[in-house]
């Protein structure tokens, strides 16, 4: 497949720079960094919410379309011989030139035609519910150029799930209100909501339309609507229907003359007894406020060189050179900025996640915060919390949570068995980026309940407790619903499509599944766990937990090893999982990862032949699969892993999010070379390069699954952005290969490096101080032979925390 190029990287603005607008699939960016966020595709396709995609969505959005990407904030620019967007969509005017800049926690969108050119920068400012959208027209023609603009929201009925399906009561109860240059969508607002929504420009209008039929024309697509293309907004008063806000202003400018107009998509909560400012009327005030901050440009450019600033602080705290440019740029940019993507929308909304399905997940949410823990320890330690009091009294906790409510989802419930376990991982984490004990002292309630508070430490001894309890018969831990593999769902049994593979235990009594996955998670946990417990003085249940991780060592090397490699778990009735005897799917992923992760058996030569036969089976050109050789049919005993065709998700597509696990293990194992080919495999960076057409998504993120060998189409993306590859991909790279790694009493140093590697320097700030260090690999692969800090030579590979500034020789 030829791969034609839509852009390039443009690492000294820190931007994706998009130059063709017809992308393979929409490529998108995040706006917003507490509270309002917005999605924004290329051509401007998106929506935004606040807080919640799910229940406070604010404009609409129409997933899996025709055309894709229908519906966003549109501008439309008729000048008399032809109407056309500077996005491209939806007009999809042909551009005599197209730009698009996906920056950090920005957009800039810019199209010209016949002479002029219109530019948006999208974005949403620090501490502000609101999206600016700073249009800039420019006149670069020698004649006068009169322009009608038309801008274009449309808004959703708030409950994002609703507005799709409960036609019967959304066509009867929207309503706007019109205020000088402000449209308002107070939906519900009479009742029960206390928010609203508000759609301004910072100058005079000429027009404005809040119906969409009336603005669009009920047979016309976004493409065409009549009162564009007519060039004569309507006026309309929306009731009922489908609210919508356009403003129409017609614009004059003069050969060279250039013009900003500063519109505004905004959010207001009142209080209850402040709702009105008269019988019907909204209470604006809020909304007047936050519009009198941003109503210029200097203000809108004060507030972008904010979110700027806010930038360069978080992404000078780790910051890379090795003269690779493809391997500095994700360090140093995009694998931070899409880890912090995944912290603030978990699983919830991107292109192919609607917002509406998934919340926050409990083992998601622990992983990606090893991703940003370093940038905004203060979240990290409220999502910690806020995590924790999602489980229950005995160590088990919902999968998953609502971000507006905090409150555990009921509708998917529990008994994902490896989840306990993730609650070490991040609270470790957290612990020693910051130093902050503390945290462990904070009292917590179980599953929300007032009175059932007790202290984080406590969370996370019965998290260890729950694998314990939850032996099988290898003594390996029991499965429950599904681990870290969703889709192996050994307790199912399911041959009604109507049932959900990942809720439904048709047969679990007496199950006698186990996995290989929560056996190694529950080593490195557990070590970790006992590390803690010795820094805090708290030998007996050190010892305690020490004994327990050895007996899992135990059972994995007697029932857990298959010859070659780790097997992957027992089914319901005990038969093996990923094993040489196994028909199909005879070694699986996860438990390479993590029991080489865990160094089980690494003295009798375990973990290399684990990581041998990861190479030898699993490894193709666009990275690992997760299962080989895939299912090729149903089995009703493993659930909705056989579900899918070969090669997609997780029957034997490359899984991004699992390959960082082997690469920790090969880095343990100081395997160098073969860390980093399989880590430049799944590296965007180096996939931008060479497959932006036939990988399809956007070429500067990590996307969750990738086509794998036994796909129809190898290499082919999806599920890009919100997947825990983000975190995991920052982990390896920063810590296991550049090897860089927070502790209890310091950083320490232990990189694993290719051959090839050359001297490179890290600047990173740690806690109250800041390091500059700079590595000299010497051709080794591991192996720390001194370190210097400020001149002296330290014992070992640890240089102990001391605030202020230091400089760091490594000799390997
Ligand atoms: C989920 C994870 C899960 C993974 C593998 C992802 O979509 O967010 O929680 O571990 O799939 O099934």
């Amino acid at each position: 497949m030829e791969n034609k190029r839509y852009g390039h990287f443009d690492d000294q603005q820190r931007e994706y720079v998009i130059t063709d607008p017809r992308t393979p699939w929409p490529w998108i960016n995040y706006l917003g960094n507490e509270d309002f966020f917005s999605l924004i595709s290329n051509t401007a396709g998106g929506y935004s919410f606040y807080k919640d995609a799910k229940f406070r969505r604010i404009t609409r959005y129409r997933y899996n379309n025709v055309p894709m990407d229908n519906g966003g904030r549109y501008f439309y620019i008729n000048d008399g011989q032809a109407v056309w967007s500077p996005g491209w969509k939806p007009m999809k005017t042909p551009l005599d030139f197209y730009e698009c800049r996906h920056g950090m926690g920005y957009t800039r969108i810019t199209g010209r035609k016949n002479g002029v050119e219109a530019s948006v920068l999208f974005f949403v400012p620090l501490k502000t519910w609101a999206e600016v959208q700073k249009l800039t027209l420019t006149n670069q023609s020698q004649e006068v150029k009169t322009l009608k603009l038309f801008s274009f929201e449309e808004w959703c009925l708030w409950n994002a799930a609703t507005d799709m399906e409960n036609f019967q009561r959304n066509f009867s109860t929207g309503e706007v209100e019109i205020e000088g240059s402000t449209i308002y969508h107070k939906t519900e607002y009479r009742e029960r909501r206390n928010h609203y929504a508000y759609y301004h420009v910072n100058a005079e209008i000429q027009g404005f339309d809040t119906d969409r039929e009336t603005f669009v024309g009920l047979y016309n697509e976004f493409s065409n609507p009549d009162a564009v293309m007519e060039g004569r907004p309507r006026n309309s008063h929306a009731h009922g229907w489908s609210p919508i806000a356009s403003h129409y202003i017609e614009v004059t400018l003069q050969p060279g003359e250039s013009k900003d107009l500063i519109f505004l998509l905004g959010y207001v909560e009142n209080e209850q007894d402040k709702k009105f400012s008269a019988p019907q009327v909204i209470n604006k005030d809020k909304a007047h406020a936050t519009i009198e901050k941003l109503n210029t440009t200097e203000k809108v450019d004060m507030a972008f060189a904010q979110l700027c600033d806010y930038w360069d602080r978080l992404l000078d705290i780790y910051h890379v050179s090795t003269g690779n440019p493809k391997l500095d740029r994700m360090v140093n940019i995009w694998n931070q900025y899409q880890c912090m993507v995944t912290f603030n929308f978990s699983r919830s909304a991107s292109f192919f996640e609607s917002g509406v399905g998934r919340g926050m997940g409990f083992r998601d949410s622990n992983q990606d915060l090893v991703g940003f823990v370093h940038q905004i320890p203060p979240r990290a330690r409220e999502r910690i919390i806020d995590i924790a009091s999602t489980q229950f009294p005995d160590g088990g906790c919902y999968h998953q949570y609502q971000p507006l409510t905090k409150r555990g989802n009921n509708d998917i419930g529990g008994g994902f068995n490896d989840d306990p376990c993730w609650l070490i991982f991040g609270t470790v984490a957290y612990i020693k980026e910051t130093g902050d004990f503390s945290i462990l002292d904070e009292m917590v309630p179980f599953d929300n309940q007032p009175g059932s508070e007790v202290t984080l430490f406590e969370h996370l001894k019965v998290s260890m407790d729950h694998v314990i309890n939850n032996l099988g018969p290898h003594l390996l831990p029991l499965i429950g619903r599904a681990d870290w593999n969703d889709c192996l769902n050994l307790n199912c049994f399911s041959w009604d499509p109507n049932e959900s593979f990942q809720t439904t235990e048709n047969k679990s009594e007496g199950s006698k599944a186990e996995s290989l996955m929560i056996a190694g998670l529950f080593v490195v946990t557990g070590k970790q766990y006992v590390e803690l417990c010795r820094k805090l003085g708290k030998d007996a249940e050190a010892d305690r937990m020490q004994q327990a991780v050895d007996a899992m060592i135990a059972a994995v090397k007697k029932d857990g090893w298959d010859g070659e490699w780790y097997l992957r778990a027992y089914d319901y009735f005990g038969r093996k999982i990923g094993s040489n005897e196994c028909e199909e799917a005879k070694i699986f992923i996860e438990s390479q990862g993590w029991c080489t992760m865990a160094e089980i058996g690494a003295e009798d030569g375990m973990v290399g032949k684990a990581l041998d036969s990861c190479k030898k089976y699993l490894e193709c050109e666009h990275g690992m699969v997760l299962n080989n050789p895939a299912f090729t049919k149903y089995i009703y005993e493993y659930g909705e892993i056989s579900s899918y065709p070969e090669g997609y998700k997780e029957n034997a597509g490359i899984f991004c999010h699992n390959n960082p696990w082997v690469i920790i293990g090969e880095t343990l194992a100081g395997r160098g070379n073969d860390a980093w080919s399989h880590y430049a495999k799944i590296l965007p960076s180096y996939v931008e390069e060479k497959y932006q057409t036939l990988h399809k998504v956007e070429p500067y993120v990590n996307c969750q699954m990738v086509a794998g060998k036994d796909a129809f189409r190898p290499g082919e993306g999806k599920n890009s952005w919100l997947t825990g590859t983000a975190a995991w991909m920052w982990l390896t790279v920063s810590q296991y290969i550049l090897g860089i790694k927070p502790q209890y009493d310091g950083l320490q140093i232990d990189p694993c490096l290719p051959e090839t590697a050359k001297d490179y320097t890290i600047q990173r700030r740690f806690r109250d101080a800041e390091y500059t260090i700079t590595i000299h690999p010497n051709g080794s692969q591991k192996g720390v032979k001194q370190v210097v800090v400020d001149g002296k030579a330290i014992e070992g590979n640890t240089i102990p925390y001391a605030a202020g500034k230091h400089i760091v020789e490594v000799t390997m």
